[in-house]
């Protein structure tokens, strides 16, 4: 029986550009549900723009538009970027719409009639320059528990403590740099502390209920505490104006969270689908409803998957969803995307340079499971396996047998043989990777699907169709040999088609085929069946490709400035620009130790320098010290550098930072003299 299916993935903020790691989530829902949709059943994909909050509102500021039309312009982004990475959204919406207002309205009221909406007056931090309270994220100081400077408001990134913006030690304001002061100000909270809320959430996030993976039930039990415990808190949905958002009825100046509207987003989303394709929004959102919803999002949002949104949704009287699929993060050779090493890598750039949004594609399904494991892109490992795989295994087929089949048959295929071992093969595998899909197990439908691919090669390797080609008397053979390798071909292509909908694309014209579903998998192409010319269908990945993504990628530091950065700099008095506090801030000088300095060959005024930061690699540091200092008398002393400055590639090799020494208007006339700390100071200490 077809099932009616609607899925979603996070919505992306509105304040930023698609990433590889957003694509994680976007690639893995997409591949789920082009399955779904080769399976016959209704299956609807929505997603759409988290547009609302105060990142968005300062950054429109700082740019001088209006946020409607700042978030106009990043849709049209996205949906670029989502399209460039075959995508297929059934609708791309935005939360900044009349159909999410509705909602959000609706959810509030209901919420309220139900005794859930509690007003009270808390203490807030206020920015008296800029003239708002300050959300955590625009807080910063001293981290109360280990006193690691320049930490956000929320938590520490040095220790990982969470704490409240109140505890921060010398706190000033990320947007001025002012001191803030506390301030009354009246918040609306959603009750989630209400008995209800909390006897629903315990059955509803159990592991028996199975909603949640059994990783993601057990945090719900760690945030529930034990029966009694009450550890749940009420949720502040309200924020005073300015605010980008929408205004709660019947309370001016007073702003939905952007929170609260943004999972109501995909219900707006959906609605205006329904709109469009005339189907029964009710019938997929009231109680009881036998439609399946899942939600798609990274592990860090679970909190809100889990907790608020289903807790919202049934107590305004609406469906909760089927299940909540979370993912891990993605990493870059082994760590967090680094927009210093150019591992930060935007979607935008890697279509820019070219690269085949496939390869991605199979790369990440290569490596998804059900699991809440970060996954890592190994970039080394991704030219490699795609190459190994796709061209070397899967497209292979194709191109050893398309050209006797063109050039010697007329392009018309013999009757394939049904009980071929490696046809049989792939038509037994078919449950086995259906379930696979159905799961989310995609790293081990690929595996197998590679498996059904090595099997296909060898049978034309055991044929050899080259060298029955040269025989005038096996021409039977080379037309049945080469008709049953198109046959493995378009078996594979099933299999694949959910990953690589472009390619199948491809294929399906070269074949001659209608759209595979994925009950085509029973079937054979009968004789006589004409192919198309055989067309390339991909390259190979030169690893030189990747090297210039990661350049680029490097290149782009400058111009992406982060949102968190300050209001732009002011002349000041003497000519010189006048900085903020966190402008000042952003550069982290450290102590460093010289462990070693050579000369460079070939280069008149450099030192190269080995530094201990007290981290685990010493850094390698080019300086222009040479007329100043013999490098064996640098041996052994401290001095001060800037230690997330870009890397820089040199002739010499790379420098990765910087030291500081003073100088005069030339070399003539001032010398150069190195800095040191004082006596007491070790390597890695920061300097501020
Ligand atoms: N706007 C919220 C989601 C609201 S849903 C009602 C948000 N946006 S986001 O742009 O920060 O992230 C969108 C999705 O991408 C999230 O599910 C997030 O977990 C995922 N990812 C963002 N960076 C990621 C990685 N580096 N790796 C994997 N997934 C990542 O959160
Ligand atoms: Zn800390």
């Amino acid at each position: 029986m077809a099932r009616q299916i609607l899925v979603t993935s996070a919505l992306p903020y509105a304040n930023g550009a698609i990433h590889l790691g957003h694509l994680v989530e976007y690639v893995q829902t997409d591949i789920w549900v082009r399955f779904q949709k080769m399976r016959g059943h209704a299956c609807w994909y929505v997603c759409a723009d988290d547009t609302h909050g105060t990142p968005v509102m300062l950054r429109a500021e700082k740019e001088g538009v209006t946020p409607e039309a700042l978030i106009e312009r990043v849709m049209g982004e996205h949906v670029r970027d989502f399209a460039g990475f075959l995508i297929g959204f059934d609708n791309y919406y935005s939360t900044h719409a009349p159909e999410t207002r509705e909602f959000a309205n609706l959810f509030y009221a209901r919420l309220q009639a139900a005794g859930l909406i509690e007003r009270r007056v808390i203490q807030q931090y206020y920015d008296p320059v800029k003239n708002m309270f300050l959300p955590d994220r625009f807080i910063k100081g001293e981290c109360p528990k280990c006193g690691a400077p320049d930490q956000y408001g929320d938590n520490c990134e040095s220790c990982g403590a969470a704490y409240a913006p109140t505890e921060l030690e010398n706190p000033y304001s990320a947007i001025s740099g002012a001191t803030p002061e506390l301030r009354d100000s009246e918040h609306y909270f959603f009750r989630l502390s209400d008995p209800r809320c909390e006897a629903f959430l315990r059955r509803y996030t159990s592991r028996e209920n199975g909603v949640l993976q059994a990783e993601a039930a057990n945090k719900m039990r760690e945030w529930l505490g034990a029966e009694g415990a009450h550890l749940l808190t009420d949720w502040d949905i309200s924020r005073d104006a300015p605010y980008f958002g929408f205004e709660i009825p019947d309370a001016p100046g007073k702003f939905f969270y952007v929170w609260l509207d943004a999972p109501i987003g995909y219900m707006g989303a959906f609605k205006n689908l329904c709109a469009r394709e005339n189907l029964d929004f009710d019938a997929y959102f009231e109680p009881g409803s036998k439609t399946e919803l899942y939600h798609f999002i990274g592990k860090d949002i679970l909190y809100f998957h889990a907790l608020f949104w289903p807790a919202e949704l049934a107590h305004v009287g609406f469906r909760t969803p089927t299940k909540i699929f979370a993912h891990g993060f993605l990493t870059v050779d082994g760590t967090k995307m680094s927009k210093t090493r150019g591992t930060f890598i935007t979607a935008e750039s890697y279509l820019a340079q070219g690269l085949d949004p496939e390869w991605l594609r199979y790369y990440f399904a290569g490596k998804l499971s059900a699991s809440m494991e970060d996954i890592d892109l190994n970039l080394k490992d991704f030219v490699a396996r795609v190459n190994a795989d796709l061209i070397g295994k899967y497209v292979n087929i194709a191109s050893r047998s398309a050209g006797f089949i063109l050039k010697r048959f007329d392009g018309r295929l013999a009757a394939a043989d049904a009980a071929l071992p490696a046809i049989r093969a792939i038509q037994e595998a078919a449950p086995r990777i259906a379930a696979c899909y159905e799961e989310r197990e995609f790293s081990r439908a690929m595996r197998e699907i590679m498996a059904l691919a090595d099997g296909a090669n060898q049978y034309v390797d055991n044929v050899k169709p080259w060298e029955l080609a040269k025989d005038p008397a096996r021409e039977t053979e080379l037309h049945v040999a080469c008709s049953n390798s198109l046959n493995l071909f378009r078996l594979l292509t099933v299999f694949l088609k959910p990953v690589l909908p472009a390619l199948a694309d491809k294929v399906e014209t070269f074949l001659n085929v209608a759209p595979l579903a994925w009950e085509s998998i029973a079937t054979l192409l009968p004789a006589g069946h004409s192919i198309r010319p055989y067309r390339h269908l991909m390259t190979r990945i030169d690893p030189k490709q990747i090297a210039a993504l990661v350049e680029a990628n490097k290149a782009n530091l400058t111009a992406a400035p982060d949102v968190a950065q300050p209001v732009a700099a002011k002349t000041g008095e003497a000519g010189n620009t006048v900085i903020g506090i966190d402008d000042f801030l952003n550069v982290d000088l450290r102590v460093a130790r010289i462990i070693a300095a050579h000369h460079v060959e070939g280069a008149e005024k450099l030192v190269r320098l080995l530094l201990d930061v007290g981290a685990e690699n010493p850094r390698q540091v080019f300086a222009g010290i040479k007329s100043a200092y013999d490098p064996t008398a640098l041996e052994g002393r401290l001095t001060v550098m800037v230690a997330n400055l870009a890397p820089r590639k040199m002739r010499f090799g790379v420098s990765e930072g910087m030291v500081l020494a003073a100088s005069g208007p030339d070399d003539a006339t001032g010398g150069i003299y190195l800095l040191s700390p004082d006596a007491g100071a070790t390597p890695g200490m920061r300097v501020k």
